[in-house]
């Protein structure tokens, strides 16, 4: 497909391919040009400029052009990168909607059976098949709302069955999605029923028969811990960590979710690509995360649903850090995976401009699954995963209308 998008009002998130991932002050710069065209050939990008310099470029460029489209009036951005979802699961929670109304916490919910072990009774259950077409309309519903690269996490199976079923489904949605999919282990979410005096047990279930199976299968990319209150202790999250590290799968973890819990400070010490959620952070993590390449993902629309403090978005960054933004879509503390609402709150909740949360949820995104060289910007030979707006003023505009859908069109390669 050749596609030449024209009249663009404002082509925004422009970047020459060495910019990678964005920290402190370099996140408040969204490039763009003006009244602008980007030429889309086999799914890429291929090239882009002011419209004044469209007909030299045409003239120069003999290839043939399937479909124009006229972007008067409307922005022209890169799809956002969803860098934290639990996107496979066989079934809603609105039971516990229902308890949280009544002033129940996450933690007292899943205190009485409710919370991940709920799901995990469900997700047991689930042939594979149905789990993938429930999993793949998901997929379908957030390309909707402009994501075009989604990581996605085990851990509703919490049974050596039931967690290579989520893995497995998460590989076929590789190889069906249209848009890139990275696969998370994280078996380490709950400990299930059945080890509930055995905490020992499952480690092991984990360590010594679930990571050399999904090692040997190709089924994940990253291991993943939820480090927190309650959960899993920093220790046996080392412990599983450093056994993941052995299969080459890198650490992307749950931490500061609850409590300041030392998740932060495991995932560094682990070299994890990205710790997540960081409801509870002290200056100390901020400054563990300061001499660290982790990233600090934040996933407001869950501390929202939850109602629970936000991240400091502020404070990370001025102390320079990459900070990200993704959705955590699942039944329990997110059940929706709308990128365009969580940069709403972060500009609400958080304070964050809208050309920081922009960018936190493209560029910074695709760097917190390694996509940087496929996704997440304006460049030439990125894959052409763009949003097309409705006619609006402004960028700010995005932001300020939180949960309208501003979006008009969404082109995947
Ligand atoms: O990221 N915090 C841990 N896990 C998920 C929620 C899982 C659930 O409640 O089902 C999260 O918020
Ligand atoms: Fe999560």
């Amino acid at each position: 497909m050749n596609i030449l998008i024209k009249n663009i009002k404002s082509l925004a998130g422009i970047r020459d391919a060495s910019v990678r991932l964005l920290k402190g002050k370099e996140l408040s710069d969204l490039p763009f040009i003006e009244n602008a065209f980007l030429h889309i050939t086999s799914g890429k990008i291929s090239a882009f400029g002011k419209m004044d310099e469209l007909s030299a470029y045409l003239e120069g460029n003999q290839s043939s052009i399937n479909e124009t489209i006229d972007a008067s009036g409307r922005l022209v951005l890169p799809c956002y990168c969803d860098s934290h979802t639990h996107l496979v699961f066989a079934d809603t929670r609105e039971n516990e909607f229902i308890y949280k109304i009544q002033g129940l916490t996450y933690e007292a919910i899943a205190a009485k059976g409710g919370g991940i072990l709920n799901s995990a009774k469900k997700l047991r259950d689930m042939p594979e098949e149905l789990l993938l077409e429930k999993a793949m309309k998901r997929i379908e519903e957030i390309i909707s709302y402009g994501t075009g690269a989604v990581e996605i996490k085990s851990g509703y199976g919490l049974s050596y069955e039931a967690e290579l079923k989520m893995l497995r489904v998460i590989k076929k949605l590789k190889s069906i999605a249209a848009i890139p999919v990275k696969a998370s282990f994280l078996g380490a979410h709950a400990i299930p029923v059945e080890y509930k005096d055995n905490r020992e047990g499952y480690l092991q279930l984990l360590i010594n028969r679930l990571l050399p199976e999904i090692a040997a299968e190709g089924l994940a990319d990253y291991c993943d811990v939820f480090c927190d209150k309650g959960f899993f202790t920093p220790e046996e999250t080392d412990r599983i960590l450093s056994a993941g590290w052995k299969y080459g799968l890198k650490p992307k973890i749950h931490a500061n979710q609850l409590a300041i819990s030392g998740g932060v400070q495991a995932g560094v010490r682990n070299n994890a690509v990205s710790v997540d959620h960081l409801e509870s952070m002290g200056q100390e993590e901020i400054d563990c995360l300061k001499n660290s390449t982790t990233i600090p993902t934040m996933l407001p629309s869950a501390a929202f649903f939850l109602r629970m403090p936000y991240p400091p978005a502020r404070q990370m960054i001025e102390a320079g850090l990459p900070v990200t933004l993704a959705t955590d879509y699942n039944p329990g503390s997110s059940p929706s995976g709308r990128m365009g609402f969580v940069v709403s709150l972060a500009c609400i909740q958080m304070k964050m401009t809208p050309e920081e949360a922009i960018n936190a949820a493209s560029l910074n995104g695709a760097a917190a699954m390694e996509l940087s060289d496929l996704t997440g910007s304006i460049t030439v030979g990125k894959k052409a995963n763009v949003i097309i707006t409705k006619p609006v003023n402004s960028i700010t505009n995005i932001p300020y209308s939180f949960g309208n859908d501003v979006i008009e069109r969404v082109l995947i390669r």
